[in-house]
């Protein structure tokens, strides 16, 4: 996968905004709501019995901002994707087991969140390279996936 200029600096730009607590938050409690059978995975974070219980759920929050840390180095190296989420592709396939497909539905929980903050300033140029970032990310999380 090749990086442009332009959209290097349009995830900086977009990035340099977003407060991964708040949005990490948003974006895991998201993924747990709009798609409930995703909660199986996380049964020891307590609470999860509605919308609410979920997005005020500080374990859900704490872990969203733990994703999205992660994240950040994928932006701060796009060209170095698959090499930053070799371990974690290992974790998520070998330990906890996740079924690869949640890893794309994370990622378009994500820019929704991002365009419900950023309005306007989520261009159509910032969400094509949002999108072109969660594909390429998912893609290195199944890498390790046998
Ligand atoms: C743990 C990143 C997607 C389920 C983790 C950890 C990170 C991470 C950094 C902590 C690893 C550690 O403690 O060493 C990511 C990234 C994702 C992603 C970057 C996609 C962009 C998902 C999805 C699911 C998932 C879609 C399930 C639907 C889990 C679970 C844990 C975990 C269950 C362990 C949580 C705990 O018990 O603390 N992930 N993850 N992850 N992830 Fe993911």
């Amino acid at each position: 996968v090749q990086w442009s200029a332009e959209e290097k600096d349009l995830l900086n730009q977009i990035w340099g905004k977003v407060d991964i607590g708040v949005i990490g938050g948003e974006t895991l409690g998201g993924l747990l709501v709009v798609y409930p059978w995703t909660q199986r995975l996380f049964g020891h974070f307590g609470n999860l019995s509605s919308p609410s219980a979920v997005m005020g759920n500080p374990r859900v929050k704490a872990h969203g901002k733990k994703v999205l840390t992660s994240l950040s180095d994928a932006i701060k190296n796009p060209d170095g994707v698959k090499a930053t989420f070799s371990k974690l592709s290992e974790l998520h396939c070998d330990k906890l087991h996740v079924d690869p497909e949640n890893f794309k539905l994370l990622g378009n929980i994500l820019l929704i969140v991002l365009a419900s903050h950023f309005g306007k300033d989520f261009t159509p140029a910032a969400h094509a390279a949002f999108q072109k970032l969660t594909n390429v990310v998912a893609h290195a999380l199944t890498r390790q996936y046998h």
